[in-house]
């Protein structure tokens, strides 16, 4: 989402409304402000994207004033709707968030016996009103307070009506900076919403407070002490500003995975356990359906194959996954007793929806894993796991996909558990792993001038091959798309073992093969067939983790990933893969965001 604020002596919502639009890239499911008019905060906000917030004004008149905050949404909690709209609260307090607040479900709880009412389905509700609850006079204590009760990611821009010239920040995780302007001040989640109006501002760190006014920025820590920062100046275009000081928003994308990751799994990580619950999911019911199918398209299907895996490793379950647009027209074996489960990112995928119509029809159990909250795909399914990547703007895939298989791990998991297959001990200690993925995809990035690299091994190539056994494979598959996709180079995905029952024949001298292995049982199988194509003249580039020992000669260039659980090496090698696609794109001269002939969301058939 995207947050901005003003005080100054401009009219409010209409630098409010500009300085969103520069932020729609963040999210565009709706959007708000909030004004304070002659000492009462008004609201205007409803669903949809920024324009329909302007048509909404000039029929009911924007608010006048000169105080406010602002928001586009990408919705999590609840989904996109006039009411869940940003701005949230009361006569009061009013507040426009970016996050997600894990524990909002007890404090609801909490506040419900109070007395207090809600509105919407958000999280950021249950915010505005625990600021209520807690304020007496002094909104940097109130803050203060409510900051010590509430978890998760969160930037916040916060107005109370006892403080109408005032606009007050504050952030964990999520980014917001204050633009320092002449006699008038700024608020926003990202440079290029102020970069019109000024390039100076303030970096907020986590947990500081910053209070601002039209002549002044006051910023406090947790104390109540008064923090003395430097001042930063934007030195980008508003173009490189969009994405993040990144060339490309695919490589911003990539950079946000370990967020998404840590948003997407840590809400669903409790004592330590997975627990989709919340999520409407019971796992008890789902341990009793005959068979699983997992159906999706492109990227998503991919993310399917590492969720086979797993599961029948794990859960020791049977699961059959599918493209969708052969699994519909195939006459599939699908009963009332099987649970399908869909993935998507956008949640509109034609072929993906029509598959969830089919399982319904026949009376399975559906449960879609989407990232759009209220999409298509969405609202249709029995049940709902919402991925929290935010928006991916680049038509290539990869937060989504990577959210995508952290999703997998969690109901393998849970299922494994609830099955009897993984004891508790074993259930926690890959809840742990997964829950440290965001520190070790974090040091995956940092394999980035290596994959660069390998990148310039590639451009030149005609053709090349991804090999790999198991989960391995899977993970093959989709970085060997990846490339496709953007570099427009042909490659093939290919389990490691079937290479010598055909594939190999188009082995030549010098073309590229990369190589994953990650899984310990399978390496000297893996490193047999790497000899076999070695011999014939291949250049191998080997992906392994770093414990792997590797007889010399047996590749060409290595990339060692971080270590983990064998079974979530997926996800430390995803990103090597998806960066080598990334620069070899670069490399090309390509357009890396909108590669030729792809559309991000395909709703016809
Ligand atoms: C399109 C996109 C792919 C994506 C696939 C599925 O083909 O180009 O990147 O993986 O659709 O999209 P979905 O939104 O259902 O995940």
């Amino acid at each position: 989402c995207g947050i901005v604020g003003y005080v100054g002596d401009r009219d409010c919502a209409d630098v409010l409304v500009d300085a969103l639009s520069k932020l729609e890239y963040r999210g565009y499911d709706s959007a708000g402000i909030a004004v304070v008019e002659k000492g009462v905060i008004k609201v205007e906000k409803c669903k949809g994207r920024l324009a329909n917030l302007v048509d909404k004004m000039a029929v009911d008149g924007k608010p006048q004033g000169h105080c406010g905050i602002g928001h586009t949404r990408w919705a999590t909690h609840g989904e996109p709707s006039d009411i869940n709209s940003h701005p949230h609260g009361n006569k009061r307090v009013s507040i426009v968030h970016n996050g997600i607040i894990e524990n909002y479900k007890q404090i609801k709880d909490f506040l419900i016996e109070e007395g207090y009412s809600f509105v919407s389905e958000t999280d950021t509700e249950t915010v505005a009103k625990l600021l209520d609850y807690y304020y007496v006079d002094d909104p940097v204590d109130t803050i203060i307070k409510v900051l010590s009760e509430i978890k998760g990611s969160y930037a916040l821009g916060i107005m109370f009506r006892d403080y109408p010239d005032t606009v007050f920040a504050v952030r964990k995780e999520c980014p917001l900076i204050v633009g320092v302007g002449e006699n008038e001040n700024f608020l926003a989640s990202d440079v290029p919403a102020i970069i019109k109006y000024t390039r100076d501002y303030y970096l907020l760190e986590a947990n500081e407070i910053a209070v601002v006014k039209k002549d002044s920025v006051q910023i406090y820590d947790m104390h109540k002490e008064p923090v003395h920062k430097e001042i930063n100046t934007a030195d980008w275009d508003v173009d490189a500003a969009e994405k993040g000081g990144y060339e490309h928003f695919m490589l911003k994308e990539i950079h946000e995975q370990p967020a998404a990751v840590r948003d997407t799994v840590s809400p669903r990580i409790i004592n330590g356990m997975p627990d989709l619950s919340q999520d409407g999911v019971d796992m008890q019911k789902l341990k009793d359906y005959r068979q699983i199918f997992i159906v999706a398209c492109g990227t998503a299907m991919h993310a399917g194959m590492v969720g086979k895996y797993v599961i029948e490793k794990l859960a020791r379950k049977p699961v059959i996954v599918d493209i969708a647009s052969e699994f519909r027209y195939r006459d599939p074996i699908i009963t009332k007793d099987d649970l399908m489960i869909v993935i998507s990112q956008s949640g509109e995928t034609a072929d993906t929806m029509a598959v969830l119509r089919l399982a319904k029809e026949v009376g399975a159990a559906t449960l879609a894993v989407v990232n759009v909250v209220g999409s298509s795909i969405a609202r249709e399914a029995d049940m709902v796991i919402y991925t929290h990547a935010g928006p991916e703007i680049s038509v290539a895939s990869t937060k989504a996909y990577m959210v995508q298989i952290s999703v997998m791990y969690l109901l393998a998991f849970e299922l494994a558990y609830a099955n009897g297959t993984i004891d508790k001990e074993r259930c926690m200690e890959l809840t742990a792993q997964l829950g440290q993925m965001p520190d070790i995809i974090r040091e995956t990035l940092e394999l980035k001038d290596t994959c660069s690299f390998v990148a310039s091994k590639l451009v030149n190539a005609e053709s090349l091959l991804y090999i790999g056994r198991g989960l391995d494979y899977a993970l093959s598959m989709e970085g060997s798309l990846k490339l496709k996709e953007i570099s427009y180079i042909h490659s093939e995905s290919y389990a490691a073992g079937e290479l010598k029952h055909g594939t190999i024949s188009l082995i030549t001298e010098g073309m590229p093969v990369i190589a994953v292995a990650t899984q310990k049982k399978l390496i000297e199988k893996t490193v047999s067939n790497i000899r076999e194509v070695k011999a014939r003249g291949a250049m191998v580039i080997l992906i392994c983790d770093n414990s792997i020992e590797v007889g010399e000669g047996v590749a060409d260039y290595i990339i060692r990933l971080p270590q983990t659980d064998e079974q979530l090496m997926p996800m430390a090698a995803a990103a090597p893969l998806q960066l080598i696609a990334y620069y070899t794109s670069v490399l090309k001269g390509n357009d890396v965001d909108k590669p030729r002939n792809l559309a991000k969301s395909v709703t016809v058939e």
